[in-house]
């Protein structure tokens, strides 16, 4: 059965089954948070695109709610979204909660166009009468893509990014409306420089730290499907300029990603953590797709951004081992049997470390098959995941490369589930998601010094959830 299924995550978002992919509508409505979802109830492969629901008190444990937004009637071209209601956000407007969204309809012209939704009660929600809000592209000439609405408030005034591309540049097109329903082009907010992707799905602009940032899933960008700029957001000129890039996440399970501003002034953000083009081995097991961890937004001094898990994820840790100070002679492996689902923490301390590299092993028993290989490379600040050999899924191996810090440790927080392994350095200054598929059931965590000794400040380790193994 689905829910029996050794791949079904233990403490990251899920539907009860069938297929999800981006985070969608993502708000905190009277005090709960909700999270809508691309999602094909009827079967574990994408399909005509409805909003799953889901609500929180905690961003960790989650209700599911009745499906909030269905294809008025599958495949009739006639209709405003016959073929789905693709990906889009949410705002609080009235009391109300309203739903943007694009309705896509394959073989009509325009294929996309922006419709909106809305809620007394938070659970039912009813299609505008007037969609679509948009309906065509605001320009002349060929477009590629015009979906995925974000909407916020800005002074006395909401805007919208519409995620779209032109002449082989990915855009953000911006619009503004007084009350929601009639939307005004203002211009593109911003485009790609020709090396950030030729259509940009997901586009987010937010305020963050006294800038805007641009966070997007560009298409065909060499060497990353996420991206974020930040920059300043001129409302007058309708203009965003970019001053720093990065990315969002350094894996390979890293899309689609949303944020939105919550009641203790946090920007969160969640992802999807999958990826067109990927084995999807979920598939035809009834079900397929979940969310990232919810992981708090910061601007740091030097520009760039880090994301740190949510504090509430600390509420899920049972048993805990802990050592202070830990030491890993040259080439002496040491290794814990772990659980499935768990948190690893620990504190590297420099002014005692010798060795060249430090690796983290997440294996099988007892052959080490199944192995998800971490590695640090001191002087060169250099960390790789590798996933070549950590199961059915896909392999690939990630390199990230730290910022020079001041201090003199390196904080690392692991957190694995069955299937995925989400890894934060540093405050979140770097993160890697991956989605690996052990076949194995016993589980090892090992650590191994190469080339001198490793010092840790400090080590612990959770078992999360349940505790179930
Ligand atoms: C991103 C995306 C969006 C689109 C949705 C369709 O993963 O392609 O651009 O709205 O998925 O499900």
């Amino acid at each position: 059965s689905v829910q029996g299924d050794p791949f079904r995550l233990r403490y990251h978002f899920m539907p009860a089954s069938g297929w999800m992919n981006d985070p969608n509508g993502l708000i905190q409505y009277r005090g709960e948070y909700h999270l809508f979802y691309q999602h094909y109830p009827y079967g574990d492969k994408w399909g005509p695109m409805h909003w799953g629901h889901a609500k929180s008190k905690d961003l960790v444990r989650w209700e599911h709610l009745p499906v909030a937004l269905a294809p008025s009637e599958f495949y009739d071209l006639g209709d405003k979204d016959g073929y789905g209601c693709w990906s889009g956000s949410a705002v609080e407007s009235d009391g109300k909660l309203v739903l943007f969204y694009t309705g896509h309809v394959d073989g009509r012209k325009p294929t996309e166009a922006q419709c909106m939704a809305a809620s007394e009660d938070g659970v039912r929600f009813e299609k505008f009468a007037g969609n679509p809000v948009i309906a065509d592209v605001p320009d002349e000439g060929e477009r590629f893509g015009f979906r995925d609405p974000k909407v916020w408030r800005h002074g006395d005034r909401w805007y919208m990014v519409v995620g779209s591309g032109k002449n082989g540049r990915g855009q953000a097109l911006l619009y503004k409306s007084a009350g929601l329903t009639d939307w005004e082009y203002v211009g593109v907010a911003a485009e790609s420089d020709g090396t950030q992707g030729d259509m940009w799905e997901c586009p987010d602009l937010f305020p963050l730290g006294g800038k805007h940032v641009l966070a997007l899933s560009p298409m065909n960008m060499e060497g990353t499907k996420n991206l974020y700029l930040v920059g300043e957001m001129d409302y007058e000129r309708g203009v965003f300029t970019p001053e720093a890039q990065g990315k969002l996440d350094d894996g390979f399970d890293f899309y689609a990603a949303q944020t939105f501003l919550d009641d203790k002034g946090r920007r969160i953000l969640i992802g999807w953590m999958d990826m067109w083009g990927s084995k999807m081995i979920a598939e035809n097991r009834g079900w397929y797709g979940a969310m990232t961890l919810p992981r708090e937004l910061k601007l740091l001094p030097d520009g760039t951004l880090a994301s740190v898990p949510v504090e509430e994820l600390d509420t899920l840790r049972g048993e805990e081992l802990a050592y202070d100070e830990l030491r890993l002679e040259d080439g002496r492996p040491r290794s814990w049997s772990r659980p499935a689902a768990m948190e690893w923490l620990a504190e590297l301390d420099l002014g005692g470390t010798t060795a060249k590299e430090l690796e983290i092993r997440l294996t099988g028993e007892p052959d080490e098959e199944d192995v998800t290989s971490i590695r640090y490379v001191f002087a060169e600040r250099k960390l790789t995941v590798d996933r070549e050999r950590s199961g059915m899924g896909d392999g690939g191996v990630s390199t990230s490369v730290l910022p020079p810090s001041a201090g003199d440790r390196i904080k690392l927080r692991l957190f694995a589930d069955t299937s995925s392994i989400e890894l934060f350095v540093n405050d979140g200054q770097r993160v890697v998601t991956n989605r690996i598929y052990p076949r194995t059931s016993s589980r090892s965590l090992v650590l191994e010094a190469v080339g001198g000794e490793v010092r840790f400040a400090n080590l612990k380790l959770w078992s999360l959830g349940d505790g179930r193994d």
